[in-house]
């Protein structure tokens, strides 16, 4: 008895290491969330206990040397961040998140391109996550590339985990994770990401489930973020399905789950659908509205009759105001239904953006209730 667990004290202690990190996350579910540092909350509001993974952002990329920096001001709230949501929650894991640039990839290509570059922007990134004490790392808002530009964004990534691996070693630390948020594919886009060394070299993948249709761009309405539509409509469950038809697997696959909605100006007072003539945003400058803001909003027209409602087929929630306005957003069943999914198709998680939008953490809470209902009933 005892030299059996002696031995298998002794497998543990040169395996452990070994197997690394990030193939010890892929076997949890991953319940994540984004903290915007300039949005009202501070670290000590979130509420830490509701997620496993908690992502600080935004951090940027330093175009002329590729090193990260963080703004001034707001470089307290990223060191104090890991301190501060572990003192709730000692087992949530914390990220560094890091800005790649947006739609526009041309310093993306600039960094990828060259071997020197794509080292120091490895190099720093780690750098950082180390001394503001985070345990990963993330980079959000990479658009697809070019064929011609692929192979060298698979090579980032193998450099960056074998950076990453080689570090821990030399630290005797827990090896950092790295993860990285992708963008809805159609089966007819030329670009595309490097889904292999994806697969490979990151503990996880966050698709970015939502903002497919949004008034700023879009002159007829569309839901920004279905779970499900008919052909030719952007939908989380048709771009799942194109990311795995180009090579990635969902049990790295981490879906998205939007705090905010969008506030349309309709063109034709009364006509409410999806397709409906619309001529720009409402409500803000870009139409978008925080999950908690639509619901004082809602709160406001109570009296006249304004109520949502959750679309079914679309899985999305939607309300007209004034037959001149209209809202789809994710209200709890939103979130509860595409949870449901990611555990159906076998998904690892969900990552939520942001957790400032939250309504006194209803919509956190709905995925958790989630969670323990499925652990009740597979006996956990
Ligand atoms: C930080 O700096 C970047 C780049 O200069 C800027 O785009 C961004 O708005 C700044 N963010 C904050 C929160 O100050
Ligand atoms: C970016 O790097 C250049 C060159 O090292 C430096 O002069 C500049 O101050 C840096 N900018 C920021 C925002 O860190
Ligand atoms: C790298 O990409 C940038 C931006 O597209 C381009 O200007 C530059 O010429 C490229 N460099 C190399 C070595 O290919
Ligand atoms: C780890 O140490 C080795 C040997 O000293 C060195 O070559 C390597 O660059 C180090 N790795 C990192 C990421 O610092
Ligand atoms: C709406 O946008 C489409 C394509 O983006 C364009 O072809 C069409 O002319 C636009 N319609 C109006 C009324 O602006």
């Amino acid at each position: 008895m005892a030299s059996t667990s002696m031995l298998s004290c002794f497998f543990l202690l040169f395996f452990l290491p070994l197997t690394a990190a990030h193939t010890a996350s892929s076997s949890t579910w991953v319940k994540a969330g984004y903290y915007n540092s300039a949005s009202e909350i501070s670290a000590s509001d979130i509420k830490s206990t509701l997620f496993t993974h908690l992502l600080c952002a935004f951090s940027f990329i330093n175009w002329t040397n590729y090193n990260i920096f963080i703004n001034a001001s707001e470089l307290h709230k990223f060191s104090a961040f890991t301190q501060t949501v572990k003192s709730q929650n000692p087992t949530v894991s914390t990220l560094l998140s890091i800005w790649a640039g947006g739609r526009d990839n041309t310093f993306l290509f600039s960094m990828l391109n060259q071997s020197s570059h794509r080292k120091s922007f490895i190099h720093s990134s780690i750098t950082t996550a180390r001394s503001h004490g985070f345990q990963g790392i993330d980079l959000i808002g990479a658009s697809p590339v070019p064929a011609s530009e692929l192979a060298d964004f698979g090579k980032l990534l193998e450099e960056w985990r074998a950076a990453i691996t080689s570090e821990a070693r030399n630290s005797s630390k827990p090896e950092l994770l790295l993860v990285m948020a992708g963008y809805y594919l159609r089966a007819s886009d030329s670009t595309s990401y490097p889904f292999d060394s994806m697969q490979r070299n990151l503990d996880w993948v966050h698709f970015l489930a939502y903002d497919y249709y949004v008034p700023t761009k879009n002159n007829i309405t569309g839901f920004h973020a279905a779970l499900y539509g008919p052909t030719n409509w952007d939908n989380t469950d048709s771009g799942i399905k194109e990311w795995r038809r180009r090579g990635f697997s969902s049990n790295k696959l981490v879906i998205g789950l939007p705090y905010h909605g969008y506030a349309w100006t309709l063109v034709n007072q009364g006509e409410n659908c999806i397709a409906a003539p619309a001529s720009g945003p409402a409500t803000t400058r870009d139409g978008s509205m925080g999950y908690k803001f639509i619901k004082s909003f809602l709160r406001s027209f109570g009296n006249n009759g304004v109520v949502s409602r959750f679309n079914n087929n679309f899985v999305v929630d939607e309300f007209t105001v004034a037959a001149t306005v209209w809202v789809d957003f994710d209200d709890v069943d939103s979130i509860r239904a595409k949870v449901s999914y990611a555990k159906e198709k076998g998904l690892l998680g969900y990552n939520v953006f942001q957790l400032a939008n939250d309504d006194n953490w209803v919509l956190s809470k709905a995925g958790e209730f989630n969670y323990q209902k499925t652990l009740l009933k597979i006996g956990l």
